[in-house]
């Protein structure tokens, strides 16, 4: 048996992926970005804000979870204090300008603006934080993008049923009129849901983010159902009442890019499954011409139901109304992207019975020999992934221009980063290419994230920031890193660096060097 595994593990190696010939994302060119294109940088409020339980804020899903699971986070650490942004927001403003960034993209905090989660108790102290930060970046020119939720859910509100009770529908668009009364006037672009299939399928389906639920086969579906109509609430609530302020308003899905796995007709089907049951599951409701759900999700979920027994599909329906009314809600499509996947048809049963994964019936791995030394496992480098995925959106949802709201790679901490300069140039020169040769519909571009910070259930292992943050230091000094420096270059010249090489991937060379030493890993296994 242990030699079976082990030989296939090696065939895995070797053979590779039959799709995916070059990791870059194109040749070297001199190609540079549009005038009217955007450079921008994200946090979020949970990950940056700390002060948890100051001034008035109320406890959010993710404080309850890491106060009350002490294993949860990889270093056992909270986000009480985090970069301890809450007291520190001038300085970050100032990074910001620093960057030469056009673009700040925070969350703002459900539970520090509206402890009780509703609107009976609007926290003024809340209000004034968000105004003074807001302030400050005006001051320096800088643009603001709001996300509304950014996965931190009063906790008052999870204990009614939080994204699976309906009445959310209603306290959430609350929630947003709150935002839109106070800032609209000075908030150009407002994101509804930072990576909204996180929260459902694996907050509520899982045990990976809050409240790590793990109803898998019904929660995620629920969540998933009040969320898009949620969102769509809203975007009609601000067409309605603040259309004049000339905002925009979108969503940011996160989306891995897809390979097949062999050059099978089998696996080239995993792929399209694999998008359209995952990004296409928030995407197809709102950007796609028809909206509703995918069809390939409603047919596989009410397949699996009926097999299983279940009286109906357990993926609710929307009625033709709903449909039209959550179709078109958006006025840009918000992308978060890190890394590709290689993908294949399951020949089994997958994943826990019900579940979306289950329902959903696909494998999904990595090529080890993609380079990659992130201290996040996931985060494989693969451009040319990005410049596909980007590819795929245009022509799959005409009409939206494209945001990337997420993009970045994370580390365990240094000044001197090389591989996140790597990553970044790689990645930009992707999106160059995608742009340039390909036409996709791209106006914007946002590094995660400004500054390293509270990475969720990673803690402060995994450090993602342009600045560097000294957790330990009483003032959490942030001091600009490698890669703050490339980031200000490439936005002030437009392009990138002279020497910048498309297919130079040394600076993850110790991992790269990673997978073929696997095989004397191998042997030894199997000698001993
Ligand atoms: C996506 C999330 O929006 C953000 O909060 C997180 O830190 C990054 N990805 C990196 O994992």
């Amino acid at each position: 048996m242990e030699l079976v595994k082990y030989v296939l593990i090696f065939a895995f190696f070797c053979n590779g992926n039959a799709e995916l010939d070059t990791l870059a994302g194109g040749e070297k060119s001199n190609y540079t970005f549009p005038k009217d294109f955007v450079f921008g940088v994200s946090t979020a409020a949970v990950q940056i804000e700390g002060a948890w339980d100051e001034d008035g804020k109320s406890p959010s899903i993710w404080d309850h979870l890491v106060h009350t699971n002490k294993t949860f986070v990889r270093d056992g650490s909270t986000a009480d204090v985090a970069a301890n942004s809450y007291h520190l927001y001038k300085r970050d403003a100032e990074m910001v300008h620093e960057l030469g960034v056009n673009i700040y993209r925070f969350s703002i905090s459900w539970p520090r603006v509206l402890p009780t989660g509703f609107v009976n108790n609007i926290n003024p102290l809340g209000i004034a934080y968000y105004d003074n930060l807001i302030n400050e970046l005006l001051r320096y020119n800088i643009t603001p993008m709001v996300t509304i939720y950014h996965w931190d859910l009063p906790q008052k509100i999870q204990d009614i049923g939080g994204w699976t009770n309906s009445l959310i529908v209603d306290y959430y668009t609350d929630y947003a009129n709150v935002l839109f009364k106070h800032f609209a006037h000075k908030v150009k672009y407002w994101v509804t849901f930072n990576e909204p299939m996180q929260t459902c399928l694996e907050g509520y389906g899982g045990t990976y983010r809050a409240p790590a639920l793990n109803r898998h086969g019904i929660a995620e579906y629920l969540c998933t159902h009040n969320l898009l109509k949620a969102h769509a609430n809203v975007y009609h609530m601000f067409k309605t009442h603040y259309n004049e302020t000339g905002g925009k308003l979108g969503m940011s899905l996160d989306s891995n890019w897809a390979e097949p796995r062999s050059n099978t007709a089998r696996d080239r089907e995993a792929v399209e499954v694999y998008l359209s049951t995952h990004m296409g599951w928030y995407a197809h409701p709102v950007y796609s011409p028809s909206g509703n759900y995918p069809p390939q999700l409603i047919d596989l979920v009410n397949a699996k139901s009926k097999k299983q027994n279940y009286t109906r599909s357990r993926l609710p329906e929307f009625t033709k109304e709903e449909v039209d009314f959550i179709r078109g809600t958006a006025d840009f499509f918000g992308l978060n992207h890190y890394t590709t996947y290689l993908l294949s048809m399951a020949d089994k049963e997958v994943g826990a019975i019900p579940s979306h994964e289950n329902d959903v019936g696909v494998v999904r791995v990595q090529d080890p020999s993609w380079p990659s030394m992130s201290s996040s496992s996931w985060l494989k480098v693969v451009p040319s992934g990005f410049r596909r995925l980007l590819n795929y959106i245009t022509k799959k949802y005409p009409g939206y221009p494209i945001i990337v709201t997420e993009n970045g790679y994370a580390d365990y901490s240094g000044l001197d980063d090389t591989a996140r300069v790597s990553y970044y140039s790689h990645y930009l020169n992707a999106l160059l290419h995608a742009i340039h040769e390909d036409h996709s519909n791209v106006s914007g571009y946002f590094a995660w994230s400004l500054m390293d910070n509270f990475e969720w259930d990673d803690g402060y292992v995994s450090r993602f920031g342009l600045y560097l943050v000294d957790f330990k230091s009483p003032n959490k000094t942030r001091t600009p890193k490698q890669s703050a420096k490339l980031y200000t270059e490439v936005i002030a010249s437009r392009r990138l660096p002279e020497d910048y090489n498309p297919h130079d991937f040394s600076a993850f060379s110790s991992a790269s060097a990673l997978a073929p030493s696997l095989l004397p890993f191998i042997l030894y296994r199997l000698l001993h």
